[in-house]
């Protein structure tokens, strides 16, 4: 299809929601209807809209107003993959899958769309797949809290969901100080521990467990003492995806009609019992879960979620198919937009911020770290 044949897109978001979802909405529907003359229609619930054919016109006054609220105005799902779509239950109670690709097709059509913008994570551009196999123009739009998609140094959503579990652990800090705790938090992330790091250096915590560097417990419980016997409290993040060493992720639940079922969570339980057993410290846990998810996007989320929309629409309009917008080096540019397809970027271990967090005494658990505070100089000299 060449740029002039585009008279009509469709704008779905899929996947976990995110702060700035709303926002790249926006953006995508005013550049569409402002710059090009496109109609826009938006696609309820992900992809399931698709299947169901629940589809409604988007028009510049709908998306008016939206900029700072949480959620999607469009509805998500992180359930649906129209190639593994559950269909239906066996007798023996198990589910029916069934490849319902030409249905999407069917709804496409139907509406005369020439073209899909799809704003998700890395399970939503797998789910992609069979629609751009069949012919369909997406072009991707990376979302995610986790900051874990290939190709792209960063998604939005990212940054409000560290600003929220910051403000989060500030709180705990005066609370633990004040009764000589030491206090779990377990963040969101899945395999990767990019809302740990960024989120333990910016409130100052302690100690920062995240699925990259497998903790020793051990190591654990000396930092935590020697913590005790400094400042006398201490904060420790855990990533929900970190293991001991030679360990296993903990796993919540599993959602068998999700194209991802593991659902993580539980792990900082297990790291504030084994503080409580090696040393002789009162632990507390708070998990954090969808809290960080939730609410209004922060300026800097703002200002991505409208870049990448804008993007998206040019990145169309000048006749691209299949490619996901990305940021790279603070320049927007985009790649084949199935290069991010079930694929996870997880934190490297020369990060630069890890190195940092090493050099200020924080603990990632996995060696002995720091300076003992029974030992410092009580003077400064
Ligand atoms: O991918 C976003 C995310 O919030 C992960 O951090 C978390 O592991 C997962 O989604 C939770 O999924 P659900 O909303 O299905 O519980």
């Amino acid at each position: 299809m060449t740029t002039n044949a585009i008279r009509r897109i469709g704008v779905l978001t899929a996947g976990g929601d995110c702060p700035g979802l709303n926002a790249v909405i926006r953006a995508v529907t005013k550049t569409a209807i402002l710059r090009h003359g496109i109609e826009v229609v938006g696609i309820e619930d992900g992809f399931i809209g698709l299947v169901d054919d629940r589809v409604r016109p988007l028009s510049f006054r709908d998306v008016s107003g939206i900029l700072t609220r949480g959620g999607t105005i469009l509805g998500s799902n992180n359930r649906c993959n129209p190639r593994h779509h559950p269909t239906g239950v066996n007798p023996d109670g198990s589910v029916v899958f069934s490849d319902v690709t030409p249905r999407c097709l069917a709804t496409i059509r139907r509406h005369g769309i020439d073209a899909l913008i799809v704003i998700g994570g890395d399970g939503t551009m797998a789910a992609a797949a069979s629609l751009v196999a069949a012919g369909v123009n997406i072009i991707g739009i990376p979302k995610t809290i986790d900051n874990d998609l290939v190709g792209t140094e960063i998604s939005f959503g990212f940054l409000t969901a560290v600003a929220t579990a910051t403000e989060a652990l500030d709180r705990l800090h005066s609370t633990a100080d004040s009764h000589h705790r030491v206090i779990v938090c377990e963040v969101m992330g899945r395999n990767a521990g990019w809302i740990a790091l960024t989120a333990g250096v910016a409130s100052g915590s302690d100690m920062v467990l995240m699925p990259e560097i497998p903790y020793d417990e051990e190591n654990i419980a000396r930092f935590i003492d020697q913590r005790m016997r400094g400042p006398g409290f201490a904060i420790v993040v855990v990533a929900e995806g970190a293991t001991p060493r030679g360990g296993k992720q903990v796993v919540a639940r599993m959602d068998p009609l999700s194209p991802d079922p593991i659902r993580l969570g539980g792990i900082g339980e297990r790291v504030a019992e084994v503080i409580a057993s090696l040393t002789a410290v009162e632990v507390r846990t708070t998990v954090l879960g969808h809290i960080v998810r939730g609410g209004t996007p922060v300026a800097a989320d703002r200002i991505l979620a409208t870049n990448f929309g804008f993007h998206a629409i040019h990145t169309l309009m000048q006749g691209a198919r299949g490619r996901l917008v990305v940021r790279d080096n603070n320049l927007y540019t985009d790649i084949d937009l199935l290069a991010s397809a079930g694929k996870q970027r997880r934190v490297p271990l020369g990060h630069p911020l890890i190195t940092a967090a090493r050099a200020i005494g924080t603990s990632f658990g996995d060696r002995p770290t720091g300076i003992d505070p029974a030992s410092e100089p009580s003077t400064i000299c």
